[in-house]
């Protein structure tokens, strides 16, 4: 359906990391037979750069390089700093971090190499691109804020080979993996007064991974029916 209503970005595969399930299943099914899925249940596990090399080598075999490299890989913890261990620390900055910047170093040179128009979308959360504390979550945001200032970065660096850099930020989408008790304590600060779908996330990367957001690129997009705190 989506891509009926935004042709996205000319060119072929569109690698979706992290699109087992959730809002990054969503993006791989509205682009059937031109996106590419890993996970680690597909043997790709994007904390791992032996295993990311592994897949992209075949991936390049297959498919050449990506038009749009979309990642969504980001596990969640809610639990207060002081209560923080270093192992769930480390684990949160592996799964949102150390993730994207491998799959970067992996994907993005080829993409370059090829040197025509793409697009790479990032995952954050909502509020983790503001200057302001967040009591809830702080180590998950913390590193959201890094994915966030990794993802301006780059759009800088790739600018001048016509590839845009977005992070889409969103707030409490629900899916049947995600956090539903935390969710529902936090929907009363949602002005629009719903929980977010995956089709609410999905429709804003086909909008980034389509012709009409090609001027687009170093910016955060929150998707959260305007979430306050
Ligand atoms: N859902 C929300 O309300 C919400 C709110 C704010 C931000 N976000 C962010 O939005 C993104 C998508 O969220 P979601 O709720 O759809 O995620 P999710 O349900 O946790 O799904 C994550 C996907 O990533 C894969 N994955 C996890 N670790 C991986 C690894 N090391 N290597 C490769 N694949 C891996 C999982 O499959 P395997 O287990 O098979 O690897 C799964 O398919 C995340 O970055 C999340 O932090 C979500």
């Amino acid at each position: 359906m989506v891509e009926g209503e935004v042709r996205a970005v000319a060119g072929d595969r569109i690698l979706v990391v992290g699109g087992g399930r959730g809002i990054g299943a969503g993006i791989a099914a509205a682009f059937p037979g031109r996106a590419v899925v890993w996970t680690r249940a597909t043997g790709v596990d994007a904390t791992d750069p032996t295993s990311l090399a592994r897949a992209f080598a075949t991936f390049q075999v297959q498919h050449g390089a990506p038009c749009a490299l979309v990642h969504t890989v980001g596990d969640f913890a809610e639990r207060p700093l002081l209560g923080t261990d270093a192992a769930t620390f480390r684990a949160q900055f592996a799964s949102n971090v150390d993730s994207v910047f491998h799959t970067i170093q992996a994907v993005v040179p080829a993409m370059v190499a090829a040197g025509r128009p793409g697009r790479v979308v990032l995952f954050a959360a909502a509020g983790a691109d503001k200057d302001r504390g967040m009591l809830r979550a702080p180590v998950y945001f913390a590193a959201k804020a890094a994915v966030v200032q990794l993802a301006r970065s780059l759009a800088l660096e790739l600018a001048p080979h016509g590839i845009t850099v977005n992070v889409v930020a969103p707030g409490l989408i629900d899916h049947p993996h995600s956090h539903g008790q935390s969710q529902a304590r936090m929907l009363p600060r949602v002005p629009l007064g719903r929980l977010g779908t995956v089709a609410d996330a999905v429709g804003t990367v086909a909008w980034l991974l389509s012709e009409a957001a090609g001027y687009v690129t170093g910016q955060v997009l929150t998707v959260d029916g305007g979430l306050q705190g």
